[in-house]
């Protein structure tokens, strides 16, 4: 047999594989999320998330130092607000003294080096678990942007580098960047959930901050995931509004978007691998279905070939381990 062509001569040992992989995964690609309690000492194994856990502040600090030392250098901060501080105003999600703006400090205390990023949402602080203000039943837009404007601004003023909001509002980014503009902080960042689907796989997530909604769904405002092109316009306002980073959410039902928005935009795309695609590769683990080390590189891989720069996932510190091998 005559062949001009063997495509296989380029997979032939493991020395040709690496020098002509068209992606690779880094320690710098991995932001870390990090759930966090109230109290000491505490180490709560979320039950839906096996391994990973929500650590009171001090834990917290040991666990930045150590992805600190693997080489990670972002985390994305979640808190767990106590059930008699939410209301429907989200209001201590702007309190000076609360467990979000207290991390925030203790972090940049202990790692000043740490990039720490801060979900930007109401959630954790809503009454009915819905990202924003409620009346009459529905989340309204307006009010719940001013609210996320004085939040993002108090993360600014506690030390954060950049805040993350998840909400799906309308028109905050921009109110965002105008707030933090006004208020002198001219470096702080805004990595914007840009395309962030209406989507099952946070099941988990709300099972680790007790945030699921209490009525309804999050359809009105997170997208629709029949649709690609309104995850472009999403995108390209968040941006034209001044967002620096750009997200798509979830990852791996959405490899098109991020591959799309990676060919049409021009700043730097970020990916979160979430709660429930944590879960499923946990759950077929310990089943024996799949191997766990195989399939969290497999799927990351996947996630940065699609195109995203960044990806924040549970899986950080694992990856780094696994690379390092
Ligand atoms: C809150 C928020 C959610 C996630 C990140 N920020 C939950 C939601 O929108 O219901 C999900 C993250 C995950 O599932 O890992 N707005």
């Amino acid at each position: 047999m005559y062949l001009q062509r063997r495509n296989r001569i380029l997979r032939a040992t493991p020395a040709i594989r690496s020098l002509v992989a068209e992606s690779a995964l880094s320690p710098n690609d991995f932001i870390a999320p990090l759930f966090i309690d109230e109290g000491n000492n505490v180490a709560y194994e979320i039950p839906s998330m096996p391994n990973y856990y929500r650590y009171s502040i001090d834990l917290t600090i040991k666990e930045v130092k150590l992805l600190w030392n693997l080489g990670i250098k972002s985390v994305l901060l979640f808190v767990k607000a106590k059930d008699e501080t939410k209301d429907n105003t989200g209001k201590e999600a702007w309190n000076p003294d609360g467990l979000m703006q207290r991390t925030i400090k203790a972090i940049k205390d202990a790692v000043p080096e740490m990039l720490v990023m801060t979900d930007v949402a109401l959630d954790p602080y809503s009454i009915y678990g819905h990202d924003g203000i409620v009346k009459d039943g529905e989340i309204v837009n307006d009010e719940t942007v001013e609210a996320l404007v004085k939040m993002s601004v108090s993360h600014a003023q506690a030390g954060a580098d950049f805040v993350a909001p998840s909400d799906m509002m309308d028109g905050r980014i921009g109110a965002i960047r105008e707030a933090l503009e006004h208020e002198g902080f001219t470096k702080t960042g805004i990595m914007s959930y840009s395309a962030k689907y209406a989507s099952c796989f946070y099941g988990p997530f709300r099972d680790a901050l007790d945030s699921a909604p209490g009525f309804g769904d999050k359809k009105t405002y997170q997208m629709d995931y029949a649709n690609r092109k309104e995850a472009i316009r999403e995108t390209l306002m968040d941006i034209a509004e001044g967002a620096d980073i750009v997200m798509i959410k979830p990852a791996m039902a959405y490899l098109d978007i991020i591959r799309e928005i990676k060919n049409t935009v021009d700043v730097p795309v970020s990916a979160y691998h979430v709660s429930g695609e944590y879960a499923m590769i946990k759950a077929a683990a310990k089943m024996g279905w799949l191997n766990e080390d195989k399939a969290i590189l497999e799927s990351l891989g996947s996630i940065k070939r699609a195109g995203a720069d960044l990806i924040a996932t549970y899986f950080a510190k694992d990856a780094v381990k696994l690379l390092n091998k």
